[in-house]
């Protein structure tokens, strides 16, 4: 046996990573993205328990591997939940604004709703405040200039476990409105080797984490339920 093939294969797809071009390794993602989410969702009953568990551990450990040196102390994927500093009030109630007038041109995409580079939202994005919360947390980043509203706002909408494309790799999803107050769909986050974790965010909280490292899902809406959300991606580097 060679000495790579005695690694645990989560190892040898974090070397096998650092060999890929930049597309490869995308393309390497949304395979192992795939499969956490469709193992996550119960896809492949008909495999043994314990070869579906395994895989899932496989591919949820080997998401951040990907990244090696790009994800620092990586754990559950969360750099910061909670009301960040650099969000003012006005700047939630401008975005809160602009994400109402926007909602007439979002498209569907999957199972909710999208509406991509908003003036507004784009131009907060590139802000230095966020910039260097990030940067003092994670190392140097990039704004990838990508700002979507994101809707949940009819019965049955929602998405799939699923880790974001390389634009989102650093997601700053701010949550804008859920009503009612009694809340059903939640944010859930699959980080490897340890339970579930369950988000709901208030107005104008936020949820800093790597998307692209960690399998996530927003559960389904139910009847009366809306949600609107908006997200900045960013790119250590
Ligand atoms: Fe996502």
């Amino acid at each position: 046996m060679s000495q790579a093939a005695s690694l645990p294969l989560v190892e040898r797809l974090g070397r096998l990573s650092a060999e890929l071009t930049a597309a490869e390794r995308e393309n390497l993602k949304l395979l192992l993205s795939m499969a956490a989410g469709g193992l996550l969702v119960g896809h492949a009953r008909q495999q043994p328990d314990e070869l579906r568990q395994e895989a899932l551990q496989t591919a949820q450990r080997a998401l951040p591997k990907l990244h090696d040196g790009n994800r620092p102390a990586f754990t559950t994927g969360i750099v910061f939940l909670g009301r960040t500093p650099f969000f003012t009030d006005a700047d939630i109630a401008a975005m809160d604004q602009e994400s109402m007038a926007s909602r007439h041109r979002a498209e569907r995409f999957h199972d909710h709703y999208v509406s991509s580079g908003a003036p507004l939202a784009r131009e907060m994005a590139l802000s230095s405040a966020i910039n260097d919360f990030l940067s003092e947390r994670v190392g140097p980043v990039l704004p990838t200039y990508k700002a979507n509203y994101l809707y949940y706002d009819a019965p049955g909408l929602g998405i799939d476990p699923h880790v974001d494309k390389d634009e989102f790799a650093l997601n700053v999803l701010t949550m804008l409105e859920h009503r009612p107050a009694d809340r059903h769909s939640e944010l859930i986050l699959y980080p490897p080797d340890q339970e579930p974790v369950h988000i709901q965010l208030a107005h104008g909280e936020s949820l800093v984490f790597f998307a692209d490292s960690v399998t996530h899902q927003r559960t389904r809406t139910v009847a009366g339920e809306s949600i609107r959300l908006v997200s900045f991606g960013y790119h250590p580097i």
